[in-house]
């Protein structure tokens, strides 16, 4: 048989965590009880029925299955911006300031093979969401991991920052609130970050997928004077609208760079299915009730996280914004891959490793909302028979 040679940009890139960890969750749940999934972000409740229903009936009519637009429907871009107006108080203009993606995942890859060459460096956080390393290695860039320390409330160092050679960093990826480890931001750091990139000449781009799961007061960069000229911000509807597998999400900016990533993404893909785009604009125009019913949902949930966590030992700070508790594993672990491995061989329940984020998420694992409270019920009752020595449990 043929060998043939992977591209050298993969050969830094592995299978992502999930995927290969999901198929060993599928090899044991064929050998006995099934496992309890905990670990990915993953909305089980469905969209607003008037979401479902928009789109069973715009899919409904014969003249809607071409391709469509590079740019986006129009109707999904009005609705972007009077969103962020709405929630924000940023204005965008919907011609040109917007473009709607298939997820913000994508929006990272499209991103930094629009921007990044080869020896280009770029700021990554650690922890942080493990996709801007890798969409960065598929550009042949190099990253430079930033430090978030849990006892500088996990957001950047700007000062040890600025002492460093910053000459060859083109890119800054930020995510408030951060990924995994829940932290909030404030007008005050938004207006700090700006203030850097302005600084060094750096491209700022912040991921703002969670700003409305457990959090009061969502915001956005680009609310910061002056932060078009140095920002983008991608956003999302998998989990604010629990449409993580429809695959909706936006980039926002300014529209020279908006049409700097065109360049590339007109090149992959050839837009979306516009009765989808249509039940995503309708997604955006919810109420504020839309939010507060999923927030209720999720605060219910989280206590019995908390419990479980207790009854692990794990320590965390109950100030977290985001689908996740984020909790330090007890003492005597040698990190978070050993003891969620332990969690899973025993109880079937499986918890992400901290470590899968960077290595400051060594000595943490990361649990989902992701499952009705029964199930965390019965992953609680599991956990209570497993037989593992658990030191006492302090909250930060
Ligand atoms: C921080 C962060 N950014 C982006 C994404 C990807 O979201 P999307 O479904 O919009 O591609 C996730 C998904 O888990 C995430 O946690």
């Amino acid at each position: 048989m043929n060998t043939f040679a992977l591209a050298r940009r993969l050969q830094g890139t592995e299978e992502y965590y999930f995927s290969k960890k999901l198929r060993e969750i599928e090899h044991l749940n064929q050998t006995g009880v099934q496992v309890i999934n905990l670990g990915i972000g993953s909305p089980d409740l469905p969209p607003h029925p008037d979401v479902i229903t928009t789109l069973a009936k715009e899919a409904a009519r014969p003249d809607v299955h071409g391709y469509q637009s590079y740019r986006g429907a129009k109707a999904l871009r009005e609705a972007i911006a009077a969103f962020y107006r709405q929630w924000y108080q940023v204005e965008l203009n919907p011609e040109s300031e917007i473009l709607p993606l298939m997820g913000s995942k994508e929006g990272i890859v499209h991103i930094s093979m629009t921007y990044l060459d080869e020896g280009d460096e770029v700021l990554v956080p650690d922890p942080g969401y493990p996709t801007y390393r890798a969409a960065s290695q598929l550009a042949d860039a190099v990253c430079r991991n930033y430090t978030l320390r849990e006892d500088q409330g996990w957001l950047p160092d700007f000062e040890s920052l600025s002492r460093q050679d910053l000459s060859k960093v083109k890119l800054m990826w930020l995510n408030y609130p951060h990924m995994p480890t829940g932290a909030l931001p404030t007008q005050e750091f938004f207006e700090r970050c700006v203030a850097f990139a302005r600084r060094y000449g750096i491209l700022l781009c912040h991921d703002n997928p969670y700003s409305f799961i457990l959090n009061d007061q969502p915001m956005s960069l680009l609310s910061v004077d002056g932060a078009k000229e140095v920002a983008l911000e991608l956003n999302s509807l998998s989990k604010s609208a629990n449409m993580a597998g429809w695959r909706v999400g936006m980039l926002c900016g300014k529209a020279d760079r908006i049409n700097d990533v065109l360049r590339f993404k007109s090149n992959m893909d050839s837009g979306m299915f516009l009765p989808l785009q249509l039940a995503a604009a309708q997604a955006l125009s919810l109420p504020a009730s839309w939010y507060a019913g999923l927030n209720e949902t999720y605060k219910r949930r989280r206590e019995k996280v908390w419990a479980l966590l207790d009854q692990l030992g794990c320590a965390w700070n109950p100030r977290q914004a985001g689908l996740f508790v984020w909790a330090r594993i007890p003492a005597g672990w040698s990190d978070g891959f050993v003891f969620s491995d332990a969690v899973l061989h025993q109880t079937r329940v499986f918890i992400t490793p901290g470590g899968i984020f960077g290595q400051q998420g060594l000595p943490y694992v990361r649990l989902s909302f992701c499952q009705p409270e029964p199930v965390l019920d019965e992953a609680l009752q599991r956990i209570r028979h497993m037989h593992i020595p658990i030191p006492e449990n302090t909250r930060i």
